[in-house]
């Protein structure tokens, strides 16, 4: 009785210690012990209640019988909901001596979650690169029928086959630069980058657009502009996102302008910001899409992204590649009056 007495302390020490709910059972169902976490979650009753009673969940009474059948190592989910939230839960029962079972429940909502986004992911890929292979494949079979003979048509249908393979290599090359940045987020990098050369460069880079739409692009740089520590080549393709951008969906407003300053405070940062704002005189965007454009895929107009080639990924490698520099991205926009989208860098 009293080295029984003496286990059940040192049981009693043990599981309160541990900071997920564990629950000694014994073979009837009724719980012998519980620990803190348990009671939390399943209340103070739960202790000398029957355990069926308490996780009626037709998935976990299955695997108590399995256990109590000798089953080494049975697991079963089981979900707890309150008002904000819903938690998924694994529960596992290992045999404890002939007599008890440990039931312990372990939080698993986030590899849950992580789960699910990862197959929404995968979903949305497949079905943006199945869009270019349908046509691509319709073409391809019109060329080897009908349109054979038919010199015109070829040239045409080679021509829209050209820019459907184009899309693809450009979903490719987003999604390849998506995964490196994120692969890297946590890396913070420190070589000094002169801001007014990565300006410049991704202005050289998009001449060609900016002439072909015949907008004007205003460049404002203060004399003392700070470096900062980052990656030339992401703060490159962060400012040739928001360029591009401009000048696709802001083209209508004529100009476009791109004005770097210094901030000598902002909330959630230690020293001085560097601030650059890229300012379009468009048709703006409405504030209940502004809060989602930087989610991959997330575009306001699909159709009218696809016609330009976008593939919806560019302000989510914009939104990673700032996080990486312990930055942030900040847009402000209304209807039928351009749209800001500004970066926050750290200089130091
Ligand atoms: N300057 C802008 N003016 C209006 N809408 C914009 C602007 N920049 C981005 N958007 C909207 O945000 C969406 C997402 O942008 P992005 O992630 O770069 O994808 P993409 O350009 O490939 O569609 C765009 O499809 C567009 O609807
Ligand atoms: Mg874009």
């Amino acid at each position: 009785m009293d080295s029984h007495l003496h286990d059940t302390l040192n049981f009693d020490a043990l599981i309160t210690a541990l900071p997920e709910p564990v629950l000694l059972v014994a073979r009837d169902g009724r719980v012998w012990s519980a620990n803190q976490a348990a009671v939390e979650l399943l209340g103070a009753q739960i202790r000398g209640a029957q355990i069926r009673a308490h996780l009626r969940q037709p998935e976990v009474a299955a695997m108590l019988d399995r256990a109590l059948a000798g089953s080494e190592n049975a697991t079963a989910s089981f979900v707890t909901s309150s008002a904000s939230a819903e938690t998924v839960w694994q529960v596992t029962a290992r045999p404890m001596g002939a007599d008890t079972l440990v039931l312990s429940l372990h939080d698993i909502s986030h590899r849950e979650a992580a789960e699910a986004q990862r197959r929404e992911f995968v979903a949305n890929v497949s079905h943006e690169l199945r869009s270019p292979l349908t046509v691509l494949a319709g073409f391809i079979e019109t060329l080897q029928g009908s349109a054979a003979q038919d010199p015109a048509a070829r040239q045409e249908f080679l021509s829209i086959m050209a820019r459907e393979a184009e899309r693809m290599t450009g979903l490719v090359s987003d999604l390849l630069s998506l995964s490196r940045v994120e692969g890297a987020e946590k890396i913070r990098p420190r070589t000094p980058v002169a801001i007014d050369m990565v300006l410049r460069a991704t202005l050289a880079a998009l001449r060609p657009q900016i002439e072909s739409a015949g907008i004007e692009v205003t460049l404002t740089l203060p004399e003392d502009l700070p470096e900062v520590p980052g990656d030339y080549d992401q703060l490159v393709q962060v400012y040739h996102n928001l360029l591009e951008n401009a000048l696709k969906y802001g083209a209508n407003g004529g100009r476009i302008k791109i004005a770097a300053s210094t901030v000598p405070a902002v909330p959630g940062f230690e020293g001085p910001v560097l601030r650059i704002d890229v300012t379009d005189y468009g048709e703006g965007i409405d504030p209940i899409h502004i809060p989602r454009l930087t989610e991959r895929f997330y575009r306001v107009d699909r159709a009218r992204s696809r016609d330009q080639g976008g593939t919806g990924l560019g302000l989510a490698i914009v939104k990673h590649i700032l996080n990486r520099h312990r930055g942030r991205l900040c847009i402000r926009s209304a209807p039928g009056e351009g749209a800001t989208f500004s970066t926050l860098l750290p200089t130091g």
